[in-house]
């Protein structure tokens, strides 16, 4: 585990939580390793019901872009063999609800993720962004796919294409989050809806999930593998380089 990720289990309830607020709780490799180990953990548990993913003052600043420039340079250089590639395919197979809590900013991943996660709660200081074309990258984790599914096409395109940043009510509005509350109410309002799925019977719980994703599974598949490799190449290119070397500089 990695101290930047706390995994905890209260009786029924997993939770994740991002823990590197010096970096605004910005996603290295070996993050994503332990959020990967956490889900592994709480999908093999017969004791746990349900996960909870959660941040601090801020949810994520997304995938650390450091990180990024080393994944660029990487021997072999193939996307596939990335961390995060583990992580979001066990995110998109977990088998139990996941409920999440967002407060400050979610950016990139940090949204994308959501889109995976069962009901979304966020304080009314969220704030999402989708900057991957600022970064000459492209869109991951099959948002391609679900932004559009969950948004409409008009809306998710303008966000993924634009990177324009939105708001708590505009998310919600959207349809990326299942309810709005202050800040100082979002871990409680995980916890309560935690709570409340945990008590329910797990099998239908897990049939439920599984028929809702189901028509969407060879979808959101085949979105990974094209963005994966669109990904792998932009994240080579010179104007991605000279977009993570710009933010580093500031
Ligand atoms: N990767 C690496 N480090 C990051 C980071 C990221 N994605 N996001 C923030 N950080 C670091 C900053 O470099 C800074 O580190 P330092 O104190 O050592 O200089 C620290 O976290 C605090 O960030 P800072 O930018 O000073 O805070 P802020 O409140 O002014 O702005 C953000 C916060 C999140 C809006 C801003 O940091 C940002 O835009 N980050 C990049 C987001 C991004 O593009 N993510 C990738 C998406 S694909």
């Amino acid at each position: 585990m990695s101290e930047h990720i706390v995994y905890s289990k209260d009786g029924a309830v997993a939770s994740l939580r991002f823990n590197r607020a010096e970096k605004k709780n910005a996603i290295t490799a070996t993050m994503y390793e332990a959020l990967a180990a956490g889900l592994a953990d709480a999908a093999a548990s017969s004791e746990v019901r349900v996960l909870a993913i959660l941040g601090g003052e801020v949810f994520t600043a997304g995938n650390d872009i450091a990180d990024f420039v080393s994944a660029a340079t990487m021997a072999g250089g193939k996307v596939e063999d990335l961390a995060v590639v583990t992580f979001l395919r066990q995110l998109a197979a977990f088998p139990k609800p996941i409920v999440a809590g967002v407060k400050g900013v979610a950016i990139g991943i940090g949204t994308t993720l959501l889109m995976h996660c069962d009901a979304v709660v966020a304080g009314h200081s969220a704030r999402f962004a989708l900057p991957f074309t600022k970064l000459a990258l492209v869109p991951e984790a099959a948002s391609s796919l679900l932004f559009p599914l969950i948004a409409g096409r008009m809306r998710a395109s303008w966000y993924l294409l634009s990177g324009e940043q939105f708001d708590a009510a505009t998310a919600y509005e959207l349809g990326l989050l299942t309810k709005t509350c202050d800040d100082a109410d979002v871990d409680g309002a995980v916890a309560l809806m935690c709570g409340t799925l945990a008590q329910l019977p797990a099998h239908a719980l897990a049939t439920t999930k599984r028929l809702l994703k189901a028509p969407f599974a060879h979808l959101v598949d085949a979105a990974f593998a094209a963005e994966f490799e669109a990904f792998g190449a932009a994240l080579r290119s010179s104007e991605a380089a000279e977009a993570f070397m710009a933010f580093m500089r500031r």
